[in-house]
């Protein structure tokens, strides 16, 4: 059965959501390699692959149901951050409106009946709980460490050793 015209958009524009977080990330990651915090960099450049993973999955989605994909521009992402800890207050915040964008979305689904998007939808709700519970934690480390340089370098080292994605098990 084909997915109805409004649930197709609306996953085309999660689509362009999370393009724009794969793009937001990266821009992140430059701005870490500017402050030669390489561990920071190395996260926030496998955290936009990921992000391109969900879209793609999205993209996947769409083609199996017949679905039409669209894709939109992406907006330009920020840059200039003060400091380590404002990207990563930035990243939570931007993983938090994912989030809301997601249950929109899932609610949609249900209106409209659509249960092969919703239960897609489920994968997404479940990795929004983890991607936010992981920025957190990761701001909560950047408020203890402060401005101690040796500690820095320390959560700098931990942030480098996040090892790659495995491929998706589903
Ligand atoms: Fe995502
Ligand atoms: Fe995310």
């Amino acid at each position: 059965m084909m997915l109805n015209e409004v649930v197709q958009e609306a996953i085309n524009r999660q689509i362009n959501n999370e393009l724009f977080s794969m793009y937001s990330y990266l821009s992140m990651s430059a701005y870490c390699e500017q402050l030669q915090f390489r561990g920071c960099a190395h996260w926030m450049r496998l955290q936009s692959q990921e992000e391109y993973t969900h879209a793609n999955r999205l993209y996947d989605f769409l083609i199996a149901r017949q679905g039409r994909v669209k894709l939109l521009p992406i907006a330009q992402p920020q840059s200039e951050f003060k400091s380590l800890l404002e990207v990563f207050e930035k990243a939570l915040a931007q993983e938090q409106t994912v989030t809301s964008q997601i249950n929109s979305l899932y609610e949609l689904a249900f209106q409209e009946k659509a249960f092969a998007a919703l239960v897609e939808l489920e994968w997404f709700i479940n990795e929004q709980v983890e991607e936010e519970k992981t920025a957190r934690d990761i701001v909560h480390k950047f408020k203890l460490v402060g401005n101690d340089p040796a500690s820095l370098l320390d959560l700098d080292r931990e942030l480098g050793t996040r090892p790659p994605e495995a491929p998706a098990a589903d």
